[in-house]
């Protein structure tokens, strides 16, 4: 019981400072930073801390054993290590409800076969960089605590995705759900670490804790202020990935197995949801339409594609952005009290969160302390 306090306690800990307003701010002001400010690298992949690989050992496991450690660490790496094809149904699916999403974490079809005939790095947005190095940290990581390389043959397999619009919000939905399922469960770890592993498993939380913070914001910005159903949606998507890897990793019938760990998983989704919720509705809607509505590079013309075709794929998008403008998608009273006269006091207040929001600097925040 005493060990569960505490590892209760620590997740507590860890979710107050990496999820707190400051580094959620910043998450979502280094989306703007990926097209805005391309030259500073923190903006092209977050800052990770540095951390001894070598000195990974059994030792630094604590509250948990080895081997259970090892294997969380086995089915998130199969999770991680399909990034490509994850890349592929984000920049497809995000194509025409929300661009600029699109290009941060992936390319459409178009964009691909754009790369492949330059020799362009497939993907080389923010999240790509980010996720990509996921499933090789895991896999060191077990290397060192087992002394046996994992086998990389058993990883997820990512559904096509279509643009239109509901498969589009599917997606986006299935996604949020991903990052909330991997940054709780990656805190959870972190709890369970010490030294150098617990560094590199909270460099691995915050990567996640920034996604889930953009893809929270995208969601708020797309469909308006809608906590509960939110989160029973999340809730409702995230148990499905479950029973699904449940049946696909590699000894999957053991996840959830162990009681304890699956309550302070549950715990972690709690808290990190709670900071998120928090934190989401002190953002103005003035400010996720600047960083939302960042135009991406303009996406090269496809040559094999039609003069109608090109027109009707530019109109889809004209339309797209303005039903975003128009708030097409928020319930009507939301709609109403977004769109309606504001008092002075609270236009005042939304001011005052933009001008901290856009005056955050990373090096003030926990994420890029040395
Ligand atoms: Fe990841
Ligand atoms: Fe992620």
């Amino acid at each position: 019981m005493f060990r569960l306090l505490t590892t209760l306690h620590t997740i507590h800990r860890i979710v107050r400072d990496d999820c707190s307003i400051d580094a959620a701010d910043e998450h979502l002001w280094a989306f703007r930073g990926f097209y805005e400010d391309r030259a500073d690298p923190h903006y092209r992949a977050r800052t990770w801390q540095k951390v001894q690989l070598a000195s990974i050992g059994p030792q630094d496991v604590v509250r948990m054993s080895v081997e259970e450690m090892a294997f969380m660490m086995r089915v998130a790496m199969e999770i991680e290590d399909p990034i490509v094809e994850y890349s592929h149904q984000n920049g497809e699916g995000f194509r025409v409800l929300l661009p600029s999403l699109a290009r941060f974490m992936g390319r459409s079809q178009i964009e691909a076969l754009y790369a492949k005939a330059h020799g362009l790095d497939w993907c080389e947005s923010a999240w790509c960089a980010e996720e990509r190095r996921h499933g090789n940290a895991f896999a060191k990581a077990i290397e060192r605590l087992t002394n046996v390389a994992p086998p990389r043959d058993n990883p997820n397999e990512p559904r096509a995705v279509t643009a239109d619009e509901d498969a589009a919000i599917a997606h986006l939905v299935g996604r949020e759900a991903a990052e909330w399922s991997s940054s709780s469960t990656y805190v959870v770890m972190a709890a369970h670490a010490a030294g150098a592993l617990h560094g590199l498993l909270r460099n691995l939380a915050r990567d996640e804790i920034k996604h889930l913070c953009i893809l929270s914001a995208a969601d708020h910005y797309l469909r308006g202020p809608r906590p509960w159903p939110r989160v029973l949606e999340l809730v409702r998507v995230g148990l499905k990935n479950y029973r699904d890897q449940r049946a696909r990793r590699s000894g999957g019938r053991r996840i959830g197995a162990h009681r304890a760990t699956a309550f302070e998983v549950i715990v972690a989704h709690l808290f990190v949801e709670w900071r998120v919720r928090s934190w989401l509705r002190t953002v103005p809607l003035q400010t996720l339409a600047t960083v939302f509505e960042t135009v991406p590079e303009s996406a090269p013309a496809d040559p094999t594609m039609d003069p109608g075709k090109q027109r009707s794929a530019e109109d889809r998008l004209a339309q797209g952005r303005a039903r975003r403008a128009a708030l097409l998608r928020w319930s009507p009273a939301a709609r109403r009290r977004a769109l309606g006269p504001v008092s002075h006091r609270s236009h005042q207040r939304s001011l005052q969160r933009d001008d901290q929001i856009r005056n955050n600097r990373y090096v003030r925040s926990v994420n890029a302390r040395p």
